[in-house]
């Protein structure tokens, strides 16, 4: 029999993530590449030939099957696809229709991304995502590869996480095109929301697979010790400045959607002085994030309310650390935030580790593991962790098991 407190609803999806500027090597035609090597470039180090997936897809999926894991969420890289505008690449549509392909027959369902933080860069040179043309230009590309991909695809995912595209991207600079407004950043949310309603359609019109969009979220908390009400009042407004601009039209853009995406790392905190830094003794990850996988509780509770009752599909959560062990007790206990959310009545319909290699994060470049893979990117080897096959076992039990 089974039990109710560690097992996952049948069909429940196990599965990893990656995205194709992180993992493939030499995207060298959009806008990270070129802000990776830039002279004044805030990037740790350039992605290169990254993970080579690229060529070494066929070994990746298959390790993933053998794991014992059941789905390969990826994404497809618009600027190899329309390497300039209007030109698109069969060469390319057929390399991507071979990764697909190889999911199905390693019995892992392929979930397709169709923007993951890398934008072309002629569509940079049109204005990115300020300019609303951009939202038809995407549009016109995700038809093209819904038309081209069909119903191989088992899930589409629009775009990731667009909040963090225009917050580090268009407000705080970190990301490209650099730019410090918060005008532009509301410019960039608006345009990103039409950009999922018309890629959405784009989409429907070939494909009958789910489809859905992704968010960064994080649990936003109100720590006041005194009993003041002003310093309360004032430490909630803090924290509505938190979710301001985060996700803005990105949960209401997702009402009708067949599921919705929340990726979660960690939480963040208010007093009346505005985001409180992690406690001195507070456990952090590489990323200097506080440990804190609880926060996925409150993050799909939100998003189911605020969808107003759209399926989740836990798209991103993991943790960079050296220790792997540390990777299966955090990975546990968001199991059980799922768990808790799946018994009050959200449907929760998978959960897709963060990441399947230790990969370019960004603006960090390789220093963060999230990997549940190691990657040597002398030899390109592959090393699998411990908690790579704890994963694939609790995927095979469909429950909970032992942290080891
Ligand atoms: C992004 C990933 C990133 C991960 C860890 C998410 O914000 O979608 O591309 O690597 O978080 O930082």
């Amino acid at each position: 029999m089974e039990d109710a407190e560690t097992s996952f609803p049948q069909g429940f999806l196990w599965g990893t993530a990656t995205a194709a500027h992180q993992v493939e090597g030499n995207n060298t035609n959009n806008d990270w590449w070129e802000w990776e090597h830039r002279v004044d470039s805030l990037c740790a180090e350039p992605s290169g030939d990254c993970c080579d997936q690229y060529h070494l897809y066929p070994k990746d999926i298959k390790l993933i099957a053998d794991l014992g894991l059941q789905a390969y969420r990826f994404s497809i890289e618009w600027s190899r696809v329309e390497p300039a505008e209007g030109e698109f690449s069969q060469v390319a549509l057929q390399h991507y229709k071979r990764v697909i392909a190889s999911c199905w027959e390693n019995g892992v369902q392929p979930i397709v991304t169709l923007h993951h933080f890398t934008t072309p860069l002629w569509v940079s040179t049109l204005g990115g995502w300020e300019n609303p043309r951009t939202a038809d230009l995407f549009a016109r590309y995700c038809a093209k590869v819904a038309q081209f991909m069909g119903n191989d695809v088992a899930r589409w995912c629009t775009i990731n996480e667009p909040n963090m595209v225009s917050t580090i991207g268009y407000l705080v600079g970190q990301f490209p095109p650099g730019k410090r407004s918060r005008l532009a950043r509301d410019a960039v949310n608006s345009v990103f929301c039409d950009a999922h309603a018309k890629s959405r359609d784009a989409v429907k019109s070939f494909s009958s697979a789910p489809l859905g969009l992704t968010l960064a979220m994080a649990e936003f908390q109100v720590d006041v010790q005194s009993a003041d009400p002003d310093e309360f009042a004032m430490a909630h407004a803090k924290r509505e400045q938190g979710f301001d601009g985060l996700e803005t039209c990105f949960l209401e853009s997702a009402i009708g959607d067949d599921f919705f995406g929340v990726q979660t790392y960690t939480r963040e905190r208010y007093n009346a002085q505005g985001r409180m830094k992690p406690d001195p003794d507070a456990r952090l990850t590489i990323m200097g994030y506080e440990y804190y996988p609880q926060a996925l509780e409150a993050t799909i509770r939100r998003a189911y309310i605020e969808t107003r009752g759209v399926p989740i599909m836990v798209t991103e959560n993991g943790i960079a650390v050296v220790n792997d062990q540390e990777r299966i007790e955090y990975v546990d206990e968001a199991l059980r935030c799922i768990l808790r959310c799946i018994e009050d009545g959200i449907p929760v319909e998978g959960y897709m580790y963060w990441s399947l290699l230790d990969n370019f994060e960004w603006a960090y470049g390789y220093g963060p593991t999230f990997g549940l893979v190691g990657v040597d990117r002398e030899t390109q080897e592959r090393h699998i962790k411990p908690s790579a096959h704890w994963l694939g076992k609790v995927a095979q039990a469909n429950a909970l098991l032992p942290l080891r």
